[in-house]
């Protein structure tokens, strides 16, 4: 398996080009399966995630098409062969429960393993199955596979969310584009990723309002046809990048990335002394000296702190003069880099759902180990700034989420590499 080596490398200078968003991507090429036209999404990023959403698509008998430049692909589903989503596909990504909404709308019928446990917690499915079931889905468990039928067509239903699930959201919103009727969508997901979504279907003659609130409406259309959509940037991918100049006392900007997409994470980073500017191009992170204010962190639903940034953004707190608090409230078991984080040289306590971090650490380069995506990346970000040589183990994490790693962060100066292992 294939190694990253990190080297001890400061004041990162130059850009780094931000890449389509992956969360947004897996849910754009489900919608494929809504229309018997070709869907052309644009800014793709090169990532296995999305190359097991294609082999996944395939599957379901959609014609799967990549143009030159790698970032253009078409998606064509005119007829659908199948409608099973396999277990050795589902397993390795959880997103693929999200054919089952536009399966379901389209054919009538889908049969999708549930996705099971993984690293950062239980992850349950159950509202997606609850929101379709509401749209009048039939729905059976056997075997670990869901079995949702609805051969005279999903209706349009009111149902609120009981937590806000991106997801889930996603799914119920795709199903409904299709149902009979209007279906109220209340305490969805707000998420970009979820705006991105519904302006495809827009383009693709869905009627939809709300969204961007916490009460999504759709009315209901016979069919959808195809479209042309360019993804929405990674705001996690920029997110992470952000952190590569605070860290290191460097000065780096993100181009294609918008305040926007981070308004409560630039907030933080502004509340450590950290420089946040806005360009024609994107934004700048810069940082001069070498102090870092202390902050507290609580993850929450869009516009709040994302989860998926919480990983990293607890490298910068160790280098913080102080206490800082983070409180993780989406996932029950996402601070499993803090202990390798720790062997690294950070001071981290965990009680219950809240990491406590005292710094300025000085952390040293170790061997390191990371079990899901973002996590890995916190332990390159903290061996950019460790003593010595950190050796980041299975990067296939890494590979699912970060398109070209090791050539962004080379790109700004830091001394990285990554060594292919059979
Ligand atoms: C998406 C993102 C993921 C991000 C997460 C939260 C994708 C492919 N993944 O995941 O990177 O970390 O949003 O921003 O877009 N829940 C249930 N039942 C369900 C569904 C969710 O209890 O049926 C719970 C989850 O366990 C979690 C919370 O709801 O505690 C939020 O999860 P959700 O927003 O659904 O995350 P995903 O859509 O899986």
């Amino acid at each position: 398996m294939d190694q990253i080596v990190v080297q001890e490398s400061r004041a990162l200078q130059g850009s780094i080009p931000i890449a389509g968003a992956k969360n947004a991507c897996l849910a754009l090429m489900p919608l494929s399966l809504l229309t018997e036209e070709p869907l052309i999404l644009t800014n793709i990023p090169r990532l296995s995630d999305i190359l097991t959403m294609e082999v996944l698509l395939e599957s379901l008998g959609t014609q799967v098409t990549r143009y030159n430049d790698q970032a253009t692909i078409s998606l064509s589903s005119r007829r659908i062969s199948k409608h099973l989503a396999h277990y050795d596909i589902v397993r390795k990504m959880r997103a693929s429960i999200l054919v089952l909404g536009p399966l379901l709308a389209r054919a009538g019928q889908a049969i999708v393993s549930l996705p099971g446990g993984c690293a950062i917690g239980a992850r349950p499915v159950d509202l997606h199955l609850a929101v379709l079931e509401a749209l009048g889905a039939r729905l059976d468990l056997q075997d670990g596979y869901v079995r949702a039928t609805a051969s005279r067509g999903l209706i349009g239903e009111t149902f609120t969310f009981p937590i806000i699930s991106v997801g889930a959201t996603a799914n119920a919103v795709m199903a409904a584009t299709l149902a009979k009727g209007t279906t109220v969508l209340k305490n969805a997901a707000q998420e970009p990723e979820i705006l991105d979504l519904v302006a495809c279907l827009k383009a693709m003659g869905a009627q939809i309002t709300g969204e961007g609130t916490r009460t999504i409406v759709i009315e209901g259309v016979d069919s959808l046809s195809g479209a042309r959509h360019e993804v929405v940037a990674d705001r996690i991918e920029l997110g992470t990048y952000m952190l590569v100049p605070a860290i290191t006392q460097g000065s780096v900007e993100l181009i294609g990335g918008r305040r926007n997409l981070l308004a409560d994470f630039c907030r933080k980073l502004e509340e450590a002394d950290v420089l946040v500017t806005e360009t024609p191009r994107g934004i700048t992170v810069s940082k001069e000296d070498e102090r870092i204010k202390p902050v507290d962190v609580t993850t929450a639903p869009f516009p709040g702190f994302p989860t998926d940034l919480q990983a990293q953004m607890m490298v910068l707190l160790c280098r913080a003069t102080g206490v800082s608090r983070i409180e993780e409230k989406i996932f029950e078991n996402r601070f499993m880099h803090v202990p390798e984080l720790v062997r690294m040289g950070a001071e981290i306590s965990i009680h219950g759902g809240v990491a406590k971090v005292t710094g300025p650490a000085k952390l040293r380069g170790a061997p390191v180990m990371a079990t899901d995506l973002r996590a890995s990346m916190s332990l390159i970000l903290a061996g950019l700034v460790a003593q010595g040589e950190t050796i980041v183990n299975r990067v296939y994490h890494l590979d699912r989420g970060y398109e070209q790693v090791e050539q962004k962060l080379r790109g700004v100066g830091a001394k990285i590499m990554r060594i292919r292992n059979k």
